[in-house]
């Protein structure tokens, strides 16, 4: 009999971020590895249960449950402080706070002179994994995102844990483009379920296309660190990619055992979620 796979094999989220660290480290320390073979058991674990249950069939009911939206009504700064609740438990000294990494995140963008919606996306752009506190594993929460609905590319991280995806079996969804059209454009892709897709649901009225490229594809790394997919994009994703690309370091490169002074910074982020997301939001 097969054991029941344990569906929280992460110590916690931060072990996915701290692996993409290993995997795409900072200029100048570039070497060729085995990143697969280096990784650690909990992140080989985690990718196997990524990869195996994240079907599009599995996407279009997280689509039909969480996109009308009616989990809970939260200003911005609640969801921040409902994220912090997410604490590790196992490792407490090592791993900040989530606020502090999405303030560390926004204080980046901010000294190197962006405008405020970029800022504010910094803050922001880690929200929607609030999913995991209403109880949905870690594999569909976090991890690299792909589309579904047409072949895995072989640049995933972990690729052949897909052969036990029962999409990896069908004959519409494996192809090149599977149920797309050749440059169709990703707003017609399904992406695999997680933080990224579920936050841009929240905010999409409500800030410009470049932060909503960012917070719906900064996981996206078989793409904006592969540069597969091309062939399901379109000349506005190639254009805004380029803000997806200018993010990614701001998210991975910040994170600093730095405390950050919460109370501080409250007042002027405070007036930035005013400026664009103003009262309670549907989550
Ligand atoms: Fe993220
Ligand atoms: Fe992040």
């Amino acid at each position: 009999m097969q054991e029941a796979p344990n569906n929280a094999p992460l110590a916690d989220l931060d072990e996915w971020e701290d692996d993409l660290l290993r995997r795409y480290p900072e200029e100048g320390d570039k070497k060729f590895r085995d990143y697969d073979a280096d990784a650690r058991p909990s992140v080989r674990e985690f990718y196997q249960l990524n990869h195996r249950y994240q079907t599009m069939e599995f996407v279009r009911e997280k689509h039909a449950e969480y996109l009308p939206l009616q989990k809970r009504q939260m200003t911005v700064w609640e969801a921040l402080e409902y994220l912090n609740t997410l604490v590790d438990e196992s490792d407490p000294d090592i791993d900040l706070p989530q606020i502090e990494h999405l303030l560390q995140t926004a204080e980046a963008i901010r000294k190197d002179g962006h405008p405020r919606w970029f800022i504010l996306t910094g803050l922001i752009h880690d929200l929607g994994k609030i999913l995991c506190l209403f109880g949905e594993p870690q594999w569909a929460v976090v991890g690299d995102t792909f589309p579904v609905g047409c072949r895995f590319s072989e640049k995933i991280v972990f690729h052949e844990f897909f052969a036990d995806n029962p999409d990896s079996e069908s004959a519409d969804y494996s192809t090149p483009s599977g149920i797309y059209q050749e440059g169709c454009g990703l707003d017609k892709v399904t992406m695999s379920w997680g933080h990224d897709e579920y936050l841009y649901h929240v905010v999409k009225d409500h800030l410009p296309d470049p932060a909503l490229y960012m917070i719906r594809y900064h996981s996206f790394y078989p793409s904006h660190k592969e540069g597969e997919y091309g062939h399901l994009m379109n000349d506005r994703d190639r254009e805004l990619f380029a803000w997806v690309r200018k993010f990614n370091p701001y998210d991975l490169y910040t994170k600093s055992s730095e405390r950050v002074d919460v109370t501080a910074l409250r007042p002027f982020y405070e007036e930035l979620i005013t400026e664009f997301l103003p009262g309670k939001l549907s989550w």
